[in-house]
């Protein structure tokens, strides 16, 4: 159990991480026009929204996601393993990333690249979180759900807290180069945010290739295809295996937080979240 890498007032993993590293990304990172990005808080479907994006680039065929791991096809701006990758890599890049506001790479900020932000109910957030902790090295390692709910409502997990990354990144949603979704409607309506995601990307498909592209990235198919269920996951982080694809529905908070913790989230969403339209959380 490692504790946790603190950057900027945000707790980051320890393995994988470095300060210089995350300095030099917000500093210098070079982020280009052609570029998608592909941002989330942990836990949102960030690796639903890479293989939809991947199948899209292919045209529905699975060949690439069905033959290279999920982090080498859409690398991560802020590892050890992604950064390298994509400072190297020529032409149009597919980056995704974590990273709060303040600690994005500054030059997105006059940029014409893409991003697409997924948000998800932060109750179903810590749910997730909590259980996909459970099985890693990672962090540290809280003993009960208790302990993960106070520790994610103060913000002290990684990537800091819920509420501050989504106030900052959500500020940006006027912007043309700017697209949210929710898990929640990639969800109830796949379909429909495929196409939704195709005219921001500025891509055409055929119905059949629309087809193959639900096909591959339902949940059943992206459990079994282990170029993206996280099983290669070197030993060290996870020993005892990586399960990214749980449950995969919508609510499964309600099966866990007690009557006391669901008023205390609702209570702290109010004051956190107070100013947004309505509409803009669809589970809320
Ligand atoms: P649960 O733990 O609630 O099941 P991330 O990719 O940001 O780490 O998010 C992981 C969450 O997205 C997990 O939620 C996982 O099951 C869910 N997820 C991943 N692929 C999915 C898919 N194809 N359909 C539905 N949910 C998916």
């Amino acid at each position: 159990m490692s504790d946790y890498l603190w950057f900027e007032g945000i707790p980051f993993p320890n393995l994988q991480y470095e300060k210089e590293r995350l300095e030099e990304i917000r500093d210098k990172f070079v982020i280009r026009d052609e570029d998608t990005i592909i941002l989330t808080y942990p836990k949102s479907g960030t690796n639903w929204l890479t293989e939809i994006v991947c199948l899209i680039q292919t045209k529905g065929d699975p060949n690439w996601i069905q033959s290279v791991p999920i982090w080498d096809r859409v690398p991560s701006i802020e590892t050890q393993k992604g950064y390298p990758l994509l400072i190297n890599k020529e032409g149009p890049r597919l980056i995704s990333s974590h990273l709060p506001f303040h600690l994005f790479p500054n030059s997105f900020f006059s940029s014409k690249a893409k991003v697409i932000y997924v948000i998800r109910n932060p109750r179903d957030v810590l749910v997730s979180g909590y259980f996909f902790l459970s099985k890693t090295k990672y962090v540290k390692y809280p003993e009960s759900l208790t302990t993960y709910f106070e520790w994610f409502l103060k913000g002290n997990v990684v990537y800091g807290s819920w509420f501050e990354h989504t106030c900052a990144w959500i500020s940006m949603r006027e912007r043309d180069n700017f697209l949210i979704l929710s898990y929640e409607d990639i969800k109830k309506d796949t379909k429909s945010t495929i196409k939704k995601i195709c005219d921001f990307l500025g891509k055409k498909l055929e119905p059949d290739e629309l087809d193959m592209i639900l096909k591959y990235s339902s949940f059943k198919a992206m459990k079994e295809n282990k170029m993206s269920n996280f099983s290669l996951i070197k030993e060290y982080i996870a020993p005892n295996g990586l399960v990214l694809l749980r449950k995969g529905m919508t609510g499964d908070w309600k099966n866990h937080f007690t009557v006391a913790q669901a008023e205390a989230f609702d209570k702290v969403f109010q004051e956190k979240m107070a100013g947004f339209p309505p509409g803009l959380f669809p589970w809320e």
